[in-house]
């Protein structure tokens, strides 16, 4: 009998963990690996939580959150998805969007029960439902489609055993969001096999060229299907601080509480007081950052696709593009692997975020105008050689 249980070694560690440690290796390394904010959380958010503290406010907070944050984020979500939540039964503070995923799961999932994850998807979606006994079942989806399901795939994938489907808009590693279009067909397909949705809504507010977010939440008749699940860490900059919250049906809802009252039992109190300045206050910190991620967004567009041997479709949204690698005829491994080793470059094999990503590498574009500039060089640099090597005539 091993030590270690079975839920303990169900899932393996992110490809984004095992390229950052082989980086570590080189010096003079410009990493796109890690998918996180670039700039510091917004000082007037720091400067908030720092008075909560010198107030005494350090002891423990309701299982569910401070009523001040859940009002805050009723109000929020009134505003941004035109539906209407009870904040004291429908919304719930979480320590971040891994933890979403963590409870959400666990409070939704009987062993064995299926959930339907899109393939390519950001590493750990795939490892929650396992983790709460249940299976994920991985569904393709696709470039042509921008990455977003394609419900006749879906149908493909659905069995009696399906309780949830994931949704990810925008999306990591892709870039891809759903479209008004594909969200009324997913939302009929959820409606028709009585699924719930898991809503992973991280990168609601990074979106750009003006594109409507859409969420399953604002479809007539799935409020009390879906769970909206959402964190601070991406919006605000505020990765270090792990506040999030999901808002869904009081059931749910309420079986997430109770996980968390076994759990970590609350938030931090004071960081959760930050939250409440994080959303009652001017945004303009949000379209600031938004503004200077999309102009980095379009200069690796633009650099990646004068690549002979790459392209990649427009990213609409988060802080990623996956890059389509194929032509060079290198699994994403070898080309992100060799990459570091031969540029000091590092990236993400696609394989990292499913099967269906083999034949891509995630770029996160979060780092300055100068690493973009000097990584897309190298980038160039080594497919120009790889691409060299492969027309060159065999003696
Ligand atoms: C799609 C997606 N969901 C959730 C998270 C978790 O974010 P956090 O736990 O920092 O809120 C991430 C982080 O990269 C993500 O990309």
């Amino acid at each position: 009998m091993g030590r270690v249980s079975k839920a303990g070694r169900a899932v393996e560690r992110s490809k984004i963990r095992e390229m950052k440690e082989l980086c570590e290796q080189f010096d003079n390394v410009i990493s796109f690996a890690i998918g996180e904010p670039d700039f510091i959380t917004p000082q007037h958010i720091i400067d908030s939580a720092i008075d909560a503290l010198k107030k005494g406010r350090t002891k423990y907070a309701p299982n569910a959150g401070i009523p001040e944050l859940r009002q805050a984020i009723a109000e929020r979500l009134k505003r941004t998805h035109g539906v209407s939540y009870e904040w004291s039964k429908e919304i719930i503070i979480t320590g971040s969007g891994m933890d979403n995923l963590r409870l959400v799961f666990q409070a939704i999932l009987d062993p064995e029960d299926e959930v339907l994850i899109p393939d390519p998807t950001w590493s750990n979606h795939p490892n929650h439902p396992i983790l709460a006994a249940g299976k994920s079942v991985m569904t393709p989806v696709y470039e042509k489609d921008g990455f977003m399901y394609d419900v006749s795939v879906l149908e493909q994938h659905v069995t009696d055993r399906t309780k949830a489907v994931l949704l990810n808009s925008p999306s990591n590693p892709t870039g891809g969001a759903i479209t008004g279009e594909q969200l009324t067909t997913f939302c009929d397909f959820c409606k028709r096999h009585d699924l719930i949705v898991v809503s992973d809504e991280v990168y609601e507010q990074i979106i750009y060229d003006g594109l409507k977010f859409y969420s399953p939440a604002m479809v007539e008749g799935m409020k009390e299907r879906v769970v909206v699940c959402n964190s601070f860490s991406k919006t605000y900059a505020m990765t270090g601080w792990r506040l999030g919250y999901a808002a869904g049906p009081a059931d749910i809802i309420h079986g997430m509480e109770i996980l968390n009252e076994n759990s970590i039992s609350c938030v931090n109190t004071f960081v959760q007081l930050a939250g409440v300045t994080a959303l009652t206050s001017s945004q303009d910190c949000v379209s600031e950052m938004v503004k200077s991620y999309q102009r980095r967004r379009d200069l690796v567009y633009n650099a990646v696709n004068e690549i002979r041997g790459l392209s990649c479709i427009r990213p609409k949204g988060a802080m990623y593009a996956f890059v389509n690698i194929q032509e060079t005829e290198l699994s994403s491994e070898e080309f992100a692997k060799n990459l570091i080793v031969q540029k000091q470059i590092c990236v993400v094999p696609g394989s990292g975020f499913g099967s269906a990503g083999e034949g891509f590498v995630r770029i996160c574009y979060a780092v300055s105008d100068e690493d973009i500039a000097e990584g897309m060089k190298r980038i160039r640099e080594y497919v120009d050689e790889l691409m060299a090597l492969a027309t060159s005539p065999r003696l």
